[in-house]
């Protein structure tokens, strides 16, 4: 059995993904803060561990991984999920709000490749870390705000990094970026910049979480293998120039 590790999990794109590995025979330990609705996805879910665990705390990372590798054996796939975009504009960003958009989206994903690195040895065929980053990172027209940018940015670089560290290690490493998928974290937008954003995207509608998951889940089947280094980015080619 191979076991997936998805934080995030009770999000949208979070659940998504979770349903799609779930449909693809893994097992899936889905990991969020909001413990309750795990708990509400994990009653109607088989294969599916439901793990309240706040991802921007590095101690609770440890124990979850220990945890986790004591009873299943080990991990074979983690997609870091959890994020969140904090929409304070520059230069009144606050010193907390910088501080904080990095640990939820990069520090969160940066201590659970650590431990899963860890957890992944010994494991059979390759293994894969998908990060879920996003277009924001690399198209400047569009709302998001610098730090949120740079958190995503930076996961991106801490991908290639470990695609080239681990590649002989057989762990597969790739970034999915992206654009607007319908979640609830359209609800950070006001509903003008929201409209404007959507008019953008070339279908005239938002993404779908199962959309973004189906690549999630090509990545983690065996087609996947030969990827790795890559950021993915998925937004119905509304940047191409
Ligand atoms: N929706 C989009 O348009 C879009 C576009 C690009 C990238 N993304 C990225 O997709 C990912 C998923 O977002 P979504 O759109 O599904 O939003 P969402 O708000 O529906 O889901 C995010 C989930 O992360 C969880 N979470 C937040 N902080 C956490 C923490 N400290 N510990 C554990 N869990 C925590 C939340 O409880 C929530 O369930 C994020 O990383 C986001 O940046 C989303």
């Amino acid at each position: 059995m191979r076991v997936a590790l998805v934080t995030g999990a009770a999000g949208g794109m979070g659940r998504a993904i979770s349903d799609r590995l779930l449909a693809d025979g893994l097992h899936v330990i889905g990991v969020d803060i909001d413990g309750a609705a795990l708990l509400a996805m994990a009653a109607d879910r088989d294969g599916f561990t439901p793990e309240a665990v706040d991802v921007t705390d590095p101690d609770a990372i440890i124990d979850l991984f220990e945890r986790m590798t004591n009873r299943f054996g080990g991990v074979d796939v983690l997609v870091n999920n959890a994020g969140t975009c904090l929409m304070s504009d520059f230069p009144d960003i606050p010193a907390a709000g910088l501080t904080r958009q990095m640990e939820v989206n990069f520090h969160s994903a940066f201590h659970c490749c650590q431990q899963a690195v860890k957890a992944m040895a010994g494991r059979p065929g390759v293994r894969k870390i998908v990060n879920i980053s996003s277009n924001g990172a690399y198209n400047f027209d569009v709302f998001d705000p610098p730090h949120y940018r740079a958190s995503k940015a930076a996961m991106d670089t801490l991908t290639k990094d470990l695609a080239r560290r681990y590649a002989r290690d057989k762990i597969a490493v790739n970034s999915i970026a992206p654009a607007m998928t319908e979640t609830s974290l359209f609800n950070v937008l006001t509903e003008d910049v929201l409209a404007r954003a959507i008019s953008a995207m070339p279908h005239g509608h938002a993404m779908q979480p199962e959309e973004i998951a189906a690549w999630v889940g090509f990545l983690i089947s065996k087609a996947g293998d030969v990827s790795s280094g890559n950021v993915i980015i998925l937004n119905q080619g509304r940047d191409v120039r």
